[in-house]
């Protein structure tokens, strides 16, 4: 874990991270997979199946707000995870297993998680 902690935060000063899509599988194997499922088909009843979700795929805002505020039976992941490695968890996701959303960026997470980080320029040039 110590790893890849210090990978995403390295990675985080990257604008290129070729090793994005490999790193994304291992952290949703890590974070994720126990609930959801190595293949996204989530438990009938129990945990949401994260393939052909529209609320995956779609606004981004909507994943992101459940992977930091959690819910139900969902953990919040906000002091587990960082922005970088939630952005390139839902990047995965969202196109993984036939899903076609677009991949999610840092900035767009540290928007969300109430500007903490130091992106708010970034943030605030983007829109
Ligand atoms: C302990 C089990 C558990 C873990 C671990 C978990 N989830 Fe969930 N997840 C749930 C449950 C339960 C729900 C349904 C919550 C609700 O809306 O009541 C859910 C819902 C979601 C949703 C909303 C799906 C929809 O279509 O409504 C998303 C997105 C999601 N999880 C992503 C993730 C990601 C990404 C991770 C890893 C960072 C993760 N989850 C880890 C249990 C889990």
């Amino acid at each position: 874990m110590r790893f890849v902690l210090a990978f995403a935060l390295v990675g985080a000063s990257l604008s290129v991270q070729p090793a994005a899509a490999a790193d994304g599988r291992s952290l949703y194997m890590d974070n994720c997979a126990a609930c959801h499922r190595p293949t996204g088909a989530g438990v009938p009843g129990a945990f949401p199946a994260l393939v052909g979700s529209k609320l995956i795929q779609g606004d981004p805002k909507e994943p992101i707000t459940r992977v930091l505020q959690g819910r139900g039976g969902m953990p919040s992941f906000h002091d587990e995870l960082s922005d970088q490695q939630i952005a390139v968890i839902l990047s995965y996701v969202r196109q993984s297993w036939g899903n076609k959303g677009k991949p999610v960026n840092p900035t767009q997470v540290s928007a969300q998680r109430g500007g903490k980080r130091q992106n708010t320029k970034a943030v605030l040039q983007a829109h």
